[in-house]
């Protein structure tokens, strides 16, 4: 009686009623049976690798499809061709293939260009994409608070950072790296960087990158080279395809300023 009862109980429980919950579902082929993963095996790997892939709540919302690339006028953006220059449409286009061929690519992306382009917004569409359509663990990390939460754990007696903050930034199958560059970083941690990056690019792991901070020098602006050292930012260009995206200040359209 109790073995009956338990066999409803899937259902009114909330646990999935194709397989009761177990994640395996029982098949029968070529006469026998065989187990293969259920649906909701993947369902809910889905949810938990974007809830642990720490995507800001401001940038949730961000996909590809909702990535307008059609209200720019593009002559006003010309591309020098000399230059690894894109507008934002080549730039969604980048980002799409990216998601299709991926994992057959061996280099990561990096975004660079001036504020409100949509760098962050194609990075972390990148991301969710990859989650939602191939299960791929990913996770987002602002440069600033990746610095910060390292360095807060930092013991100096045993001079180690702990592995609960790096364990997953090392090990992540795609890791972005938001806002490169934003701070200066001391002599510390361009090390604790460039360890960050040298052993991802050991282990073939993608990183995408977006930062304010360009490669040529403009006025008095620094360059990213600058911001990060020479020998990172040389390590960057092996591992990433560089995109300098051109275009207007999205959240000056959204605030009224250009139709
Ligand atoms: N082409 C676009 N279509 C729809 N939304 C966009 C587009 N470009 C940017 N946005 C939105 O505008 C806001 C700013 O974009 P985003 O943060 O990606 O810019 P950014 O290039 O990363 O800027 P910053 O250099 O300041 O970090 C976000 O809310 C983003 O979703
Ligand atoms: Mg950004
Ligand atoms: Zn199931």
């Amino acid at each position: 009686m109790k073995e009956k009862n338990a066999k409803f109980q899937p259902q009114s429980s909330g646990l999935c009623p194709q397989c009761g919950g177990t994640g395996w579902e029982r098949i029968l082929e070529e006469g026998f049976e065989k187990v293969k993963r259920c649906k909701c095996y993947y369902e809910g790997r889905r949810k938990r690798l974007l809830t642990s892939a720490r995507i800001p709540r401001r940038y949730l919302h961000c996909t590809l499809d909702q990535f307008d690339d059609n209200y720019i006028d593009r002559d006003k953006w010309p591309l020098d061709a000399s230059k690894p220059q894109v507008n934002i449409s080549m730039a969604k286009e980048a980002a799409q293939s990216f998601v299709r061929q991926y994992p057959n690519q061996s280099k990561g992306l990096l975004f660079m260009g001036p504020c409100g382009v949509g760098k962050t917004h194609l990075a972390v569409a990148i991301i969710r994409e990859l989650i939602k359509k191939k299960g791929i663990s990913c996770l987002f990390y602002d440069f600033r608070d990746l610095l910060k939460e390292i360095q807060a754990s930092y013991n100096p007696q045993s001079q180690t950072s702990e592995i609960s903050v790096l364990g997953p930034v090392l090990k992540t199958e795609v890791l972005l790296l938001d806002e490169l560059g934003a701070t200066k970083v001391t002599d510390w941690m361009r090390d604790t960087l460039t360890y960050i990056i040298n052993s991802r690019y050991n282990e073939n792991l993608i990183t995408l990158i977006t930062s304010n901070w360009m490669d040529d020098k403009r006025g008095d602006e620094e360059t990213l080279e600058e911001r990060i050292g020479t020998r990172l930012r040389s390590r960057l260009y092996e591992m990433c395809k560089v995109y300098e995206i051109l275009g207007p200040d999205f959240r000056k359209k959204n605030a009224g300023f250009f139709s």
